[in-house]
Order: structure tokens, then sequence, then C-alpha cells
């Protein structure tokens, strides 16, 4: 019975000292754990503003070809044709392949300023800076990490920028070292995502998406870029591939902004340098990208503030 009692009365001790070395263990976890924060917290880039520059958006897309530059440059533009009062710019953060200079028209080397800053360039009344403008076409090519990072900076911060309301920022492809540097730097007021229907584009675009969440930055919704072509005879839309931007949405809690169809004179006026909302303002896909810009103004007016 005594030893019993003895077995029964060791095993509570134990259970005991074990409750309470799993305590301890937690606690000190969570020490651990917060500590870590503090270092990483430490170790991150402070979000700067640039200077003079009211709400940066973000266009991007996990995938190349999908039209992400494109849209960048048509939306700075339809910004600049809806809201003349307003001033509109646009970073081609695309430091491999930069798109501005060939679809703003633009190839002159920007002047320094007195400051030491460069002056953007403009064309139909957007300031624009690029990678584009400051090298030949194959420099960057075998560029990595650091030396990334350095030319945004200088893209970033090295602009006098002026006074701006919106600041479109065209991004390359993926998730790198890019988009990590301007997350980490600029205070972004919103990401539009761009995909198109085909389920490949989709999957990429989804990562770019959780990419946004989880560094906090609201997205503003998604384009679905040639997401249908015109019937040359009867001019009724045809959808090629399936809804898979629908579900997407549903799964960021966002909206699909605009559909683009996929229209041979959004290519030519590209590569002709003169945005389509440019060259034909009235015409149906110019209004979809008016639409759009009316979206962006809405979404910065009533962003949390
Ligand atoms: N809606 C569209 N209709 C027709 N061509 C388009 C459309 N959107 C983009 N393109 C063309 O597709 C190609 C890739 O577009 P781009 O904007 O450079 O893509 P990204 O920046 O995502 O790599 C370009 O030649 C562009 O003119
Ligand atoms: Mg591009």
């Amino acid at each position: 019975m005594y030893s019993t009692f003895r077995q029964f009365s060791r095993n509570c001790s134990n259970i005991i000292k074990n409750v309470n070395r799993l305590a301890h263990n937690e606690a000190k976890k969570a020490d651990l754990e917060k500590r870590r924060a503090q270092m990483m917290a430490k170790g991150l880039p402070k979000l700067k503003p640039i200077p003079n520059v009211k709400d940066i958006i973000l266009v991007s897309s996990g995938k190349g070809g999908v039209g992400k530059s494109t849209t960048a440059v048509n939306l700075a533009a339809a910004m600049k044709v809806e809201f003349p009062e307003k001033n509109v710019g646009l970073l081609d953060a695309d430091v491999f392949g930069p798109s501005v200079p060939l679809m703003m028209n633009l190839d002159d080397t920007p002047i320094l300023n007195d400051k030491n800053l460069m002056e953007p360039l403009v064309n139909y009344g957007v300031k624009c800076m690029s990678m584009g403008f400051l090298m030949s076409e194959n420099a960057a090519l075998i560029w990595r990490g650091l030396m990334v990072m350095q030319a945004l900076e200088r893209l970033m911060r090295q602009v006098e920028w002026g006074p701006t309301d919106y600041l479109i920022v065209d991004t390359p492809p993926g998730t790198g070292d890019t988009h990590l540097t301007l997350l980490q730097n600029l205070p972004i007021t919103g990401a539009i995502l761009v995909t198109t229907p085909q389920s490949a584009s989709i999957q990429v675009t989804r990562r770019g998406g959780v990419m946004f969440e989880k560094m906090k930055i609201p997205i503003i919704g998604i384009v679905e870029n040639m997401s249908s072509i015109k019937c040359p005879a009867c001019r009724s839309n045809i959808q090629l591939f399936g809804n898979g931007v629908d579900d997407l949405a549903e799964e960021f809690e966002t909206q699909i902004l605009q559909h683009i169809p996929l229209e041979k004179e959004i290519n030519s006026s590209s590569d002709k340098g003169v945005p389509i909302i440019i060259g034909k303002p009235n015409c149906n896909e110019a209004i979809v990208y008016k639409k759009l810009a009316q979206q962006v103004k809405e979404f910065v007016e009533n962003k949390p503030k």
C-alpha cells in the first residue's frame, strides 16, 4: 500500500516537473521568436517615400509577356489624358528588359540637374525613367543581386520626379530581387496584377499575389489581358480560354478591373511608341484603359489612411 502511494506521488511529481519544463520551454521559444522578429525588423530597410511623390502603383505579374508593360504604359498615359491636372510618372523597374523607351518613344539620355539628380524624360505629359535611358541594350544582362538593387536605387532615388500624384511602376516578371527591393523600400499604395486567362499565367500570377499579401501591399485588382479576340466577320467577342481569372480574383478577395482583348492595334501602337490611348483615344480598347485609370484614381482616393 505504502509503495503504491510512493509510486503515485513520484508520478505526480514527475508530471508537475514535465508541465513546468514545457511551460519554461514555451516561454523560451516565445522569447526567441520575439528577439528574432526584432532582429529581422532591424535588418530590413525602412520604407522611405520618394520626395514629392504621392501614390505609387505597381503593375505586376508573375509571368513575362502577359502585358505588364503595355498595361503600365497605357495606364500612365490614360491617367494623364483623363486627369490632365494631375502629375503622372512612369518608372520602368525592369532592369533586364526595359520597355518604356520603345513604348513611350523616348531614347534620350536624362540630364543631371544642379542637385545631381536625373531629370525624367517626358512624353505624352508623362514623366518617365528607365534603365533603358542609361545604358546600352544588353549591358545589364549578366547583372545579379546587388547590382540590380543598386540600379533600382538609382532609378528610385536619384531622379528629380518633382510633384507627382501617381507614379506607375512597371515591374519585371517574377517575384525576385526587384520586387523585394521595391516592396521593402517604397511605400506602395497598391498593386495591379496582370494576367492572361491561361492556367500557366494564372498560376504564376497567384505567386505574385501571395507575395503582395505577405508584404501587406493592397491588391487593387486584376487586369485580364488578351482575354478575348474579336471575330473578324461578325465582330463578336470570342473567349479563347477559361474563366480561371474569376477564381483568382475570388481567392484574393479582389475584383477583375478590366478585360482587355487581344487586339492587333494595341500591339502595333506600342511598337510604334504611341500607346493606343494616345493614338486612338476613342476606340474601345482606349476606353478600357480610361476606365482602368478611373478605378486607380478611385482606389487612391479611398485608400485606408
Ligand atoms: N491586349 C493586347 N493585344 C495585343 N497585343 C498585346 C496586348 N497586350 C500586350 N500585347 C503585346 O504582347 C507583347 C508582350 O507585352 P508586354 O507588355 O511587353 O508584356 P510584359 O511586360 O508582361 O512582358 C508585346 O509585344 C505587346 O505589344
Ligand atoms: Mg515588361
